[in-house]
């Protein structure tokens, strides 16, 4: 990936620490030295990474039951994570390659949006492999190795949502940077913020949600506004990306969302 380190922003709660700026960069140093389809690398996580992987999946998975939808759950379980240390990478992309055919791929930083959904296209999920900084561990700017373990994995994993995900990228190829930005806006409001109403309640789908432990309750606790998933508006709908999300689009099925996006990305090619 042609994807230099990235600075951070001076909002990152670890801005002003140096230590950890340094021992980012030099995590994802390492994704910059991988080159795609190599063994992915292992990372040796210390004590207080640990501890940060620690504090976010406590939070996390005591929501999970309630507000995660039933097929995370199920996948959820058998992944079978330490909740006391940082899973490695090489360790999730077997499990998920086996189950939907699904790679990751380390990487040092967000990506742009177009190079990123043509790996979708190729089920090849980029991730990133640090993890956010110790003094917030309910709170990252930037996806992080919590975000793609907690969020993106599990959901990789299950073939519906796979398809779903490649879908989407495979619409890339070829198209105007104005479909490219819709394309990373159903994105947005499917594999990061999607809901599924499940026997009558709400439920978690996207990995933003299922990642984050403040907005998970929030959303699915009565506090935005739901609106039935329609791809053509939804792929228009501009989103704040620092602040909860007050609009949410809700299927009753991963599978209706995927036969939505197949039908809207047919009619929008003709
Ligand atoms: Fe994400």
């Amino acid at each position: 990936m042609d994807v230099a380190l990235i600075e951070l922003e001076a909002d990152h709660p670890g801005f002003n620490d140096s230590a950890y700026r340094a021992r980012r960069n030099e995590i994802a140093e390492v994704a910059l030295g991988h080159t795609s389809g190599a063994p992915i690398p292992r990372i040796n996580y210390t004590e207080v990474e640990n501890q940060t992987w620690a504090e976010v999946y406590r939070g996390l998975t005591s929501l999970f039951a309630t507000h995660a939808c039933s097929e995370f759950n199920q996948v959820f379980s058998e992944l079978n994570y330490p909740a006391d240390r940082i899973p490695q990478i090489a360790d999730v992309d077997a499990f998920m390659s086996h189950r939907t055919g699904f790679r990751m791929q380390p990487v040092a930083g967000l990506v742009g949006a177009r190079d990123f959904l043509e790996h979708l296209s190729r089920r090849i999920f980029c991730s990133t492999q640090y993890i956010r900084y110790h003094d917030r561990p309910l709170y990252t700017p930037e996806p992080d190795i919590c975000h793609e373990l907690l969020g993106h994995a599990p959901m990789l994993a299950i073939p519906e949502f796979a398809d779903l995900t490649q879908k989407i990228g495979e619409a890339s190829r070829g198209v105007t940077d104005e479909q490219i930005e819709q394309l990373a806006t159903l994105y947005w409001f499917t594999v990061e913020y999607g809901v599924v109403r499940q026997e009558g309640a709400l439920k978690a789908y996207g990995a933003g949600l299922l990642s984050s432990y403040g907005e998970l309750a929030h959303s699915l606790e009565g506090e935005v506004e739901i609106r039935p998933f329609e791809p053509a508006q939804t792929a228009v709908t501009p989103y704040p990306i620092t602040s909860y999300q007050p609009v949410l689009w809700e299927v009753d099925s991963i599978g209706q969302a995927f036969e939505k996006i197949r039908r809207h990305l047919d009619s929008a090619r003709r």
